[in-house]
């Protein structure tokens, strides 16, 4: 059994739209991959679609996560094997406070749970590293925080789960620099066997702290180009018209190395 996320042949969306359209990805256990690709072109609709949101459906294909089907699994039971969303558009809940969220998570995660000593200096430390004061955690969750904040509580929210697989939707949007370094040391500190993440993002500024051990493509709801960082430069270069004319000429030899069509 291979570890780590396979997804083979998938195509699903709304009842009456397409939107992942066969594609096939793989992250093995312990690496961290890109996902790239122009805006509407389905990289949040996949993301959704591996936690198991009820708005799509599934057409072909499979998703298997340590050689399990997930596709069979409820949305609590991904989250329970250890799969993670760093959302794009972190949702506000009032009337929750961020200390009991965490709390709660962690319990959840981890059997049996942590005493609460234990948790409360390991949040202390998550916070200090993430660089987030103390005080956040009796504010409602997510409420009245600014994009930044949202972002840094998606990293706290992942360092409290530790969980087996990650996705992290453009969770360097609207960060300024030091939020930036903050998140890439997050992510890093998760880094190692039985840790593996896709980071969706359309720029390579987190790509350039977060060194992705691989790098997908995807148009059309289809993994057009899969290969290292120098798709990465390519892409900030010369747009994703750049990577079209390659995957046209896969002969190019700038790229063909790396570049390739599934
Ligand atoms: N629930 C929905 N109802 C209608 N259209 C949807 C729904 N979910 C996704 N779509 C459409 O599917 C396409 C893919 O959307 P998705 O959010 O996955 O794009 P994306 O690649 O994440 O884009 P971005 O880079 O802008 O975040 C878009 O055209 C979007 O409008
Ligand atoms: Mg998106």
């Amino acid at each position: 059994m291979q570890e780590g996320l396979i997804i083979r042949g998938l195509s699903a969306g709304l009842e009456n739209k397409r939107i992942i359209d066969a594609l096939h990805l793989e992250v093995p256990d312990g690496e961290v991959h890109a996902l790239m690709g122009p805006n509407g072109h389905g990289k949040s609709t996949l993301a959704n679609i591996l936690m198991g949101h009820p708005g799509y459906a599934v057409e072909e294909g499979e998703v298997l996560f340590d050689g399990e089907n997930l596709l069979d699994l409820e949305v609590w039971e991904r989250a329970r094997k250890g799969l993670f969303l760093a959302f794009q558009y972190p949702a506000e809940i009032p009337g929750v406070t961020v200390s009991k969220f965490l709390k709660r998570i962690a319990d959840l995660r981890r059997n049996p749970p942590r005493n609460t000593s234990v948790f409360l200096s390991e949040l202390k430390e998550n916070l200090r590293m993430l660089d987030i004061e103390p005080a956040f955690v009796n504010r409602y969750l997510n409420d009245g925080f600014s994009g930044g904040e949202k972002k840094r509580m998606e990293i706290l929210q992942l360092l409290t789960i530790q969980p087996r697989f990650a996705i992290f939707d453009e969770t360097d949007s609207g960060l300024d620099i030091d939020a930036l370094k903050v998140v890439a040391a997050g992510i890093n500190h998760m880094r190692g066997p039985g840790f593996s993440a896709l980071v969706i993002t359309h720029y390579r500024r987190l790509l350039d702290l977060v060194k992705p051990d691989k790098v997908h493509i995807l148009e059309k709801g289809h993994i057009v180009a899969c290969g290292g960082f120098e798709l990465v430069e390519l892409l900030e270069r010369d747009g994703y018209d750049g990577i079209r004319r390659i995957v046209a000429n896969p002969a190019n030899p700038e790229v063909r190395e790396a570049v390739y069509e599934h």
